[in-house]
C-alpha cells in the first residue's frame, strides 16, 4: 500500500516524501509541475527509490485521478497540490478559488470513492490572519484576510463535512513559517520564478544574485520594530505529517493541527541569525509596510504536541544553515 502525496515534488511535499520514505512508508507522487522544478524528482529518487513513481498530472483532474487509484495501492493520502501566493490571489480570486478548492473536492471524492480511510491536508496559519493576538491555538478565530487564506480554511471545511459523510478521516496542519532544508542539500525550496518569501530572499543576496534586502515596515510594536513570525524547519513540518498520518483516527472524523515552534522572530533576528551562518553581513534597507502583511504570527502547538506526540526540534540556526546549504549549491548549478 502507498500514500499518494499531490505536489510531491514541491518545497513542503519533497521534504514530506522523503520522511514518509524514511517512516518505512510508499509513496506516490502527483504533481502538475507548476510550482516544482522537474529535477527535483532525480533528488527525491535519490534520498528515496530510483523506482519511486511519479504522475505528472493535475490533483483536480479526475481522469489523472482514476488513472492513479487504477494504477497504484493507495491507503493514505497528503494533498499538498495548490496554488499558495497571497498576493496573485487577490489578483486571482476566481482562478485560486477554482483551483485549489476544484483539487480539493475531487480528491476528496475520488479518495472516498476508493475506500481510501486516511487524507492529511496541508493548511496554513494564514487561515488566522490579523484577528488574534499571537500565539494563535486552533481554537483562535479564524478571519483570513487573502483569497488564499480563504481557499484553506474553505479546504478544511470541506473536507471535515466530506469526512463526516463518509468512512474517511481528515487531518488538517496549519503551517506557519515553512524555512530550511533537507540536510542533504539535494532537496530545498526551489520555486518557479521570483521567490517573494523573507528566507530566499536573503538567500539571494547572499549568493549575489539580488543586491539588497528590502524589510518591509521598521515601525511595528515589536522588540526591533520589524515584523514577527514563527518559522519552522520544513523537516519538522515533514516529520509533522508523518505523525499525522500515524495518529489513530475514528472514522468520519477530521481534526486540525497547529505545526510551529511556539516562539517568533523579528525579520532583523532572521539576517543577524542569516548572517552568523553565512559568515557575512546581508546588506539591506527598510522600507515601507507590505499591504497585506500582519504584526505578528506564531503558534501555541500544544495540541500536536498532546495528540500527536510532535514538536519542532530544530532551531533557527539549523533552519538558515540548512536553507543556506542547498541555496548555494543552486546557485553554483
Ligand atoms: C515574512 C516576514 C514580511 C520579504 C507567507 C504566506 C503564508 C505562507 C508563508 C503559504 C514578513 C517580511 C518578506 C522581504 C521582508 N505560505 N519580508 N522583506 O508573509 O509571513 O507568509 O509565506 O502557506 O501563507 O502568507 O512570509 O516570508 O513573505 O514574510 O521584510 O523581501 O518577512 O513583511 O513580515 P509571510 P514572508
Amino acid at each position: 500500500m502507498a500514500t499518494l502525496v499531490t505536489g510531491g515534488a514541491g518545497y513542503i511535499g519533497s521534504h514530506t516524501v522523503a520522511a514518509l520514505h524514511d517512516a518505512g512508508r510508499d509513496v506516490v507522487i502527483l504533481d502538475d509541475f507548476s510550482n516544482a522544478a522537474r529535477r527535483a524528482v532525480d533528488s527525491i529518487r535519490s534520498l528515496t527509490r530510483s523506482d519511486l513513481p511519479v504522475v505528472e498530472g493535475d490533483a483536480g483532474d479526475l481522469e489523472v485521478l482514476d488513472a492513479v487509484f487504477d494504477g497504484h495501492r493507495i491507503d493514505s493520502v497528503v494533498h499538498f497540490a495548490a496554488r499558495k501566493s497571497v498576493a496573485e490571489s487577490v489578483s486571482d480570486p476566481l482562478g485560486y478559488y477554482r483551483s485549489n478548492l476544484g483539487s480539493v473536492i475531487s480528491l476528496a471524492a475520488a479518495a472516498i470513492d476508493r475506500g481510501v480511510p486516511r487524507l492529511v491536508f496541508s493548511s496554513s496559519a494564514t487561515v488566522y490572519g490579523s484577528a488574534s493576538a499571537p500565539p494563535v491555538t486552533e481554537d483562535s478565530p479564524t478571519v483570513p484576510e487573502s483569497p488564499y487564506g480563504e481557499t484553506k480554511l474553505m479546504g478544511e471545511r470541506i473536507l471535515a463535512d466530506a469526512a463526516a459523510a463518509s468512512e474517511m478521516s481528515v487531518t488538517s496542519l496549519r503551517y506557519f513559517n515553512p524555512v530550511g532544508a533537507h540536510p542533504s542539500g539535494l532537496i530545498g525550496e526551489d520555486p518557479s520564478g521570483e521567490p517573494a518569501n523573507l528566507v530566499p530572499r536573503i538567500m539571494q543576496v547572499a549568493a549575489g544574485r539580488r543586491d539588497r534586502l528590502e524589510v518591509f515596515g521598521a515601525d511595528y510594536s515589536t522588540v526591533d520594530g520589524t515584523a514577527l513570525r514563527d518559522y519552522v524547519h520544513v523537516m519538522d513540518l515533514a516529520e509533522g505529517h508523518v505523525a499525522a498520518l500515524d495518529a489513530a483516527m475514528t472514522p468520519a472524523s477530521s481534526r486540525v493541527y497547529n505545526l510551529g515552534t511556539g516562539s517568533g522572530t523579528t525579520v532583523l533576528q532572521i539576517l543577524g541569525a542569516a548572517s552568523e551562518v553565512i559568515g557575512s553581513s546581508i546588506p539591506y534597507e527598510m522600507a515601507e509596510r507590505r499591504p497585506g502583511d500582519i504584526e505578528a504570527s506564531w503558534a501555541d502547538c500544544t495540541r500536536a504536541r498532546d495528540e500527536l506526540g510532535w514538536q519542532a526540534r530544530r532551531d533557527l540556526a539549523q533552519m538558515l544553515a540548512d536553507h543556506w546549504n542547498f541555496a548555494r549549491q543552486q546557485s553554483s548549478c
